[in-house]
């Protein structure tokens, strides 16, 4: 996509943003052992941690945030949700959950036993965490573009069919309680899948019975790559497509904490009303009656308002040029990003742009800390440090194929101004990028360390 849309909205209330300057940026990164998930957010100037929970929301959401009914059971704000989780999902019942994880874990909690397969493209890593949390096994299934760098391939979030059903013959469709995909790939660069792809996991899931969940995150994201990419699709709108995906599902979980533009929320949706009298229990257990599940009566309106909003043609112009923008002028002044740009990030490959940083030396750190030093712009390493695990047998380390730094955008929150000054400021670290150096672990947890490891400069 070469043309990016101007903002089909308009700013009314502001939240002021400060860039710190170049002394308190280097004082900050210090005391957060240069981890950015030890920066205060007063720290930052352009956040692009992540996009979840984290856009902004519109004047017909707050208003709907007002008429909130806090009512503990049967509340008007849950028939509104459920009034659109008809019209765009259509699944026979759902339960309101804090947020996707929560979905997941009631999903997992009610259908997976022990030793139990979940195949998808990628799972999400709270997806897999859930998963393993029961004692079931998440299997990735992705086709092999997904690794490929070539910028001209439209879906590289599908799913390999072929594995699929070898896999499913391999371990045996008795083993595979649930079987799911996700939309679009986050855990594969916001990559997304397309409708023969949906429409042949189906078939796949249904011949060999297994119940279809789709992890819906951003599915109006991928529902517009596929009217913009999938030949037959370019004269349907987004809503319609969106229904098209669902009709090919048993269920669904989502964190509306993406494309429904809110702050918290989720769900789990399902056609199976034997599942959904487990679901009821365990959704009563763990989040809340089963007409709120963990949430405000407030909440629920504001996703029922933010998820057909996310499914606005212009916005989704706007969303998915905005990503295409910032990929393109950043492969412009010479910095390699991951091509075509997914839905809701740009990931550059720092492995390429700092060849004299090897991998125990993290060069993805090393480009995530000089963006904050230079810029004041927060990123994420989704590399070495997030990705490299040693072997249980041997003890070496392994090392991810690629070091990727992944810039998310937040919905609807910055301007192309602020795009720019992000290409403005990478082109800076361009013009000294071999000067860089990497970081080594000082100190790191057992798990995940990405998120509290502390590091110093080689
Ligand atoms: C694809 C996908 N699934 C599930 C989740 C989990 O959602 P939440 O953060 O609301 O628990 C995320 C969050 O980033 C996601 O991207």
């Amino acid at each position: 996509m070469s043309f990016h849309p101007p903002e089909p909205f308009r700013i009314k209330m502001v939240e002021p943003i400060h860039l710190i300057d170049k002394p308190e940026r280097e004082k900050a990164l210090k005391r957060a052992g240069y981890n950015i998930f030890g920066l205060n957010s007063d720290e930052v100037f352009i956040d692009l941690l992540t996009d979840s929970g984290t856009g902004a929301m519109s004047q017909d959401q707050w208003s709907g945030i007002m008429v909130g009914d806090e009512s503990y059971a049967g509340a008007r704000s849950y028939h509104r949700l459920t009034d659109v989780m008809n019209e765009i999902f259509g699944f026979k019942h759902f339960v309101p959950t804090h947020q996707g994880r929560a979905a997941e874990n009631i999903l997992c909690a009610v259908i997976l036993k022990e030793g139990q397969y979940v195949p998808s493209n990628m799972h999400f890593d709270t997806t897999e965490g859930n998963i393993r949390a029961r004692g079931g096994r998440p299997t990735n299934l992705v086709c092999q573009e997904a690794f490929d760098v070539s910028p001209d391939i439209p879906f590289k979030g599908n799913m390999d069919l072929d594995k699929l059903e070898e896999f499913i013959n391999k371990v045996g469709p008795e083993n595979i309680p649930l079987g799911m995909i996700t939309i679009t790939n986050n855990a594969g660069g916001g990559q997304p899948v397309s409708m023969k792809n949906l429409r042949g996991v189906s078939k796949i899931y249904r011949k060999y019975k297994i119940p279809f969940f789709i992890d819906a995150c951003r599915f109006a994201e991928n529902s517009y790559f596929i009217k913009l990419r999938e030949p037959g699709y370019q004269d349907k709108s987004p809503l319609e497509i969106a229904q098209e995906i669902f009709s090919l599902a048993d269920g669904a979980t989502m964190s509306a904490k993406k494309d429904a533009i809110v702050n918290i929320g989720g769900f789990l949706a399902t056609n199976d009303s034997e599942l959904f009298e487990k679901v009821k229990s365990d959704c009563i257990l763990r989040e809340g009656f089963i007409t709120y599940g963990g949430l405000a009566g407030r909440d629920l309106d504001a996703i029922a308002i933010g998820l057909r909003e996310g499914l606005q043609e212009d916005y989704l112009a706007y969303r998915l040029g905005q990503t295409a923008y910032l990929a393109s002028e950043l492969k412009k002044i010479g910095i390699p990003v991951i091509e075509p740009a997914g839905g809701h990030a740009v990931y550059i490959n720092a492995g390429e742009l700092l060849p004299h940083i090897p991998q125990p030396e993290f060069p993805g750190q090393a480009l995530s800390v000089e963006m904050y030093r230079e810029g004041a712009i927060r990123s994420v390493e989704l590399g070495s440090v997030a990705f490299a695990y040693p072997d249980p047998d041997s003890g070496e380390m392994i090392y991810p194929e690629l070091d990727l730094v992944r810039l998310a955008l937040p919905r609807r929150t910055y301007t192309q101004s602020h795009l720019d000054y992000v290409v403005e400021v990478m082109a800076r670290i361009y013009k000294d990028k071999d000067k860089l150096s990497g970081y080594q672990i000082v100190k790191q947890p057992k798990l995940m360390r990405h998120f509290s490891a502390v590091f110093e400069p080689i």
